[in-house]
């Protein structure tokens, strides 16, 4: 599969060691039109143009009390449905763990160019050292640079491509994730029962090899942020995306109707959205929300993206049980493999890829 994508059509330029150079003025690969760029008052570091996603508190759906798991199960459906983002506390991962994970990645992308440049990546499988999404020649680059690797299903994990250095790397990677995709699995089943399906619902649709891979993101500091993003407007492919970004730096922004919404973090937290997956099986009850990156001149910032997703060659189509005569369904079937394909080549589109498969 994806023989076409061998390799990347032009010299691969590090962002990280662009911006590290103390260029005063970006290259035009990155300056995006002027209605894309990020509105001067969404670049300034106010607390005032940051908004709170809903907050939920996972405890109390344990909390053995039948009032208290239905009420926060309701707070997650109105988030599902109003925004497609949340952000989880007392969600049962380690706050140790986060930040020792997080800080590791920093490390990495902190040693020199020649040790990551062992992992550099291609666009066959997208693992290991990157700085594009995309492989169409002259298309417009992002202000970063990631590391992608495969955690699940086990015959997709090769460690040997996780880094050696720091060496706590690969062994605080496999903890966290493991305990991310826990609490990915406890929200399918909250998602399931609140669409009104079987507990297991959607994790059965996900298949037995599900998938989980993880994207770790470093926006170097840019001398002009308010010509370029971090990350273009996107939704996520996959089923959902748990987020744990920088808390002392902001930068992810939700799109509100015409508006793009800062994401205030909260210490500790996990960002949760919506990927198209779900949107598909859910038959648009829930949908996948846009998002993007903005980056700033004064820190860099880091975050962990840790991807939920079907079993690659599974076939994905909308519930039957939320197919009916008045929403008939909107989605062909297809597998995560043959969908993905389409970012994997294109680059970050905004939501144009879900919306074109859309009956009219
Ligand atoms: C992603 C993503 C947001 C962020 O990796 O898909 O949207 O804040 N990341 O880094
Ligand atoms: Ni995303």
């Amino acid at each position: 599969m994806m023989n076409c994508l061998r390799n990347w059509p032009e010299p691969v330029i590090r962002v990280q060691h662009l911006s590290d150079s103390g260029i005063r003025v970006i290259p035009d690969r990155y300056v995006k039109k002027p209605s894309d760029r990020p509105t001067p008052t969404t670049v300034l570091e106010s607390p005032a143009t940051e908004v709170s996603i809903p907050v939920i508190d996972m405890r109390d759906l344990y909390s053995g009390d039948d009032a208290l798991r239905k009420k926060t199960a309701a707070l997650i459906d109105g988030a599902c449905r109003d925004w497609g983002f949340f952000q989880v506390v007392n969600h049962g991962v380690s706050h140790d763990l986060m930040r020792r994970t997080r800080e590791v990645w920093r490390e990495f992308f902190q040693l020199p160019l020649e040790e990551k440049q062992k992992y550099a990546n291609s666009p066959s499988t997208y693992e290991g050292y990157g700085s594009r999404l995309g492989v169409e020649k002259g298309i417009s680059l992002d202000w970063s640079d990631y590391f992608f690797l495969h955690y699940l299903p086990m015959r997709a994990r090769d460690c040997n491509k996780w880094p050696t250095l720091p060496n706590t790397c690969r062994e605080l990677v496999g903890e966290y994730i493991s305990d991310v995709v826990k609490l990915g699995g406890k929200l399918m089943k909250i998602f399931s029962t609140n669409l009104g399906l079987t507990e297991d619902y959607l994790q059965e649709a996900f298949g037995e090899e599900m998938g989980a891979c993880m994207r770790v993101n470093y926006y170097p500091k840019c001398p002009q942020p308010d010509l370029t993003l971090g990350l273009s407007p996107h939704s996520d492919p996959g089923g959902m995306t748990l987020l744990f970004p920088d808390e002392d730096v902001s930068g992810l922004q939700v799109r509100r109707g015409d508006n793009w919404v800062t994401v205030k973090p909260i210490p500790n937290a996990i960002i949760i959205n919506l990927a198209d997956q779900l949107q598909v099986l859910s038959n648009s009850n829930y949908k996948s929300v846009e998002h993007r990156v903005i980056v700033n001149s004064v820190k860099e910032r880091v975050s962990l993206a840790l991807f939920y997703n079907p079993r690659s060659d599974i076939i994905i189509k909308p519930a039957e049980q939320l197919v009916t005569a008045e929403q008939p369904a909107l989605y062909p079937p297809m597998t995560f493999d043959q969908y993905r394909l389409y970012i994997r080549t294109r680059g970050p589109c905004g939501k144009s890829q879900v919306e074109s498969l859309e009956s009219p």
